[in-house]
Formats: structure tokens, sequence, C-alpha cells
């Protein structure tokens, strides 16, 4: 059974959730380091005030019993603790009483760059909140809990990932001179992931290739505009014989140019990928819009917002990294129990005569 996850929740509803399918059983969790992952994401140069309101902390429904998987559905919950102040205006059911609090009026200026414009046209909502909520970026706080499962899963298999930013300092000098201009920016993040045997993903159909599915996770993430494998779009200046990894007979590498995956398949490198975030299109200066109510010209929504989540995206594109990983690895050596994974995953190993002497 493949590893799947289902998420739901809007950025002031009363929580976030998911539902991870597939989990081997007897893999113990630790609560600690999904909350730690949790706080990485509030975390970061340039997040707005938000992040002191919401203190994220994962709550478990089901599939764990003290500590270990049970190879059932496992249910996680992240509260918004800012749904206080929102009961009225996100209330699920039609809310009694007088309008009170944050939500209570319709939101008609949409953001270019946003949700807001193409979400009410699709859905057709009267209120660009209707979009927004769930478009917001909020809904990560559960992917990185997820993300936080899989690096538990993949540790059983000796591999890490961790994500960061290319270039922290100028990031840093970016967001200030940003805040000062009372605009926003972006950033390029990097995730790599040691430890990966050869052999994860696949040539034989195109989406199952690694290097697309991990594309596609990171793609999946918002404000994600581009993504790289490897040296990416430095390659295509490069000549053939610049520009791939000469096989040493211990079958390893001396440079790692492809970022860890050839023809869609791990090759025991380290996986390196990075993701381009655009600027943050919630502007304390907005820009032109309409007035969907009017059809006259109007600036469009400003609303508390983070001049960058560069740091943040890292963290979350680091838990999307993870969970490919865990997915193609629990495809690959399959297992209902954590030691029939770790039993797959050793005679493969044992097969191809792996030893893991990372450089
Ligand atoms: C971790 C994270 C935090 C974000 N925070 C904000 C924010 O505070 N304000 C904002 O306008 N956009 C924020 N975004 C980006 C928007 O959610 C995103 O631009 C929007 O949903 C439109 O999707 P798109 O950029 O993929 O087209 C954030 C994205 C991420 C990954």
């Amino acid at each position: 059974m493949t590893l799947g996850l289902s998420t739901a929740g809007e950025s002031h509803g009363p929580a976030l959730v998911a539902i991870l399918t597939g989990l081997p059983a007897g893999l113990v969790l630790d609560r600690a380091a999904i909350d730690a992952d949790l706080r990485r994401r509030q975390q970061g140069y340039g997040r707005s005030p938000r992040q002191q309101i919401e203190t994220d902390e994962v709550e478990v429904l089901a599939g764990l019993r003290h500590g270990r998987t049970l190879g059932t559905p496992l249910a996680l919950v992240v509260r918004n603790r800012d749904h206080k102040n929102w009961t009225w205006g996100m209330n699920p059911w039609p809310p009694e009483g007088e309008a009170t609090g944050k939500g209570t009026k319709p939101v008609t200026l949409p953001r270019p760059g946003h949700a807001d414009l193409a979400g009410v046209l699709k859905y057709g909502h009267a209120d660009v909140r209707d979009a927004l909520e769930r478009a917001s970026a909020r809904h990560t706080a559960v992917h990185v809990a997820a993300g936080a499962v899989a690096k538990a899963l993949l540790a059983q298999l000796g591999i890490s990932v961790e994500g960061s930013v290319a270039d922290e300092e100028r990031l840093r000098r970016r967001v200030d001179e940003a805040r000062a201009e009372r605009d926003t920016v972006g950033g390029v993040v990097e995730v790599r992931a040691r430890g990966v045997v050869p052999g994860l993903g696949t040539y034989a159909v195109k989406e199952e290739r690694l290097d697309a599915r991990l594309a596609a996770a990171l793609m999946g993430i918002q404000a994600v505009k581009g993504v790289e494998v490897g040296d990416g779009f430095a390659l295509a200046e490069l000549k053939g014989s610049e520009a791939h990894d000469e096989i040493r007979p211990d079958r390893r590498r001396d440079t790692n140019r492809a970022g860890g995956i050839e023809a869609g398949v791990s090759n025991g490198e380290e996986i390196v990928v990075r993701a381009a975030m655009k600027p943050l299109p919630t502007l304390m200066k907005p820009l032109a819009s309409v007035d969907l109510e009017t059809g006259e010209p109007a600036q469009a929504l400003v609303e508390r917002s983070d001049v960058a989540a560069v740091e943040a995206l890292a963290v979350v594109a680091e838990a999307a990294v993870a969970w490919e990983l865990a997915r193609a690895a629990k495809e690959k050596f399959g297992g209902d129990a954590v030691d029939d994974l770790v039993g797959g995953w050793r005679a493969y190993v044992e097969r191809i005569g792996w030893s893991d002497t990372s450089r």
C-alpha cells in the first residue's frame, strides 16, 4: 500500500487536519519532533505577528497508540488558535447573534498574485474570503506535521532531509529593504536528502519519475514558481562533457550536478532540489485591482501579512520532499510493519552491494 495524504482546513477556521494512510505499523513518533518542525515553520525573518498568536502543536486523533503507529489511518490536527477572533466570520454553520470579530464584511478587492479573482470566478463566490481562506499557506502547517512523520519513516532507512535558504544573509538584507519600503520579497530554498540508496523512482512511467514527483510536490506549495534538480537551469549552458557526473569503480561520483537523480531514479548521491518563491502578493502598498461589487477601479485588499516567508518555505519544502521520498521508499520496499519495510530495504541494499559511505 502506497502512502496517501489528504488535508483540509481554512486559514482562520477551527483547525487544519491531515489523514495519512499506508504508514507501516510500529513506527515510533516523537511529539516533540513534530512540534519542533511546526515551530520552525512559524519562525523566520520577515514573518507577521500572526506567528506569535499561533504556536502550533499537533494533536493525534487516530492511528497512534502509546507513540507507535497502528498501521491504520493516522489523523493529525493542528488547531488555529486565531480562530477565537473569527468565530462569527469563519463559523462552519450560519452564525447566530450579532456579527462580531473578524471576517464579518465580505472582501471584494482581489489581490493580484493571489487566488482571489480566479477563486471567486471559478467557484461562484461573492466573498473573496471564501477563496483566500483555503488558498492561504496556513495549511502548510499540517503538511509540515505530515513531513515530520515521513522523516521518522525515512530515518529507519538511514535517510535525512534538510531544507535551507540558499543565501540567508542576502535574504535578510532584502527583507529589511522590503520592510522599509512596505513591500515583499521572495527567494530560493534548497532541500537536500542524504542516505538515499540508488533505485527510488522509475524511468518506466513518466509520472513516477522521482524528479517529476519532487517537482510536483514543490510546485504544489503556494508561491513556488520554479523548481530545479541538481544544477538544473545552469546545466543548459554547459557541454555534455562538463555536465555529467563521472562514475567511479565503487559506483559513486566525485561531482553531483545531477542532484542525485538520473532518469527519474535516485543514483545514491545526495538528492538536491531547489525551489524559487515569488514575492508574497499581499502588499501594504496595494496594486491596482477592481472592486467586484461596483466594478470600479480600486486598490487590492490590504491584510496582515508576511514581508517574506522564504525560511518558512524551506521547512515546508523539506516536508514535501520528505513525504515524496517516504512514498517512493514505501512503494519500493513495502511492508505492513516497520520491520518488514526495513527488512525489504536491507535485502535490497545487500543485493546491490551498496554501502553508504557518504562523501
Ligand atoms: C509558508 C508560506 C507563507 C506565506 N505567507 C503569505 C503571506 O503572509 N501573505 C501572502 O500574501 N502570501 C503568502 N504566501 C503565498 C500565498 O499563499 C500564495 O502566493 C497564494 O496562495 C497564490 O498562490 P501562488 O503564489 O502559488 O500563485 C505564503 C506562502 C508560503 C509557502
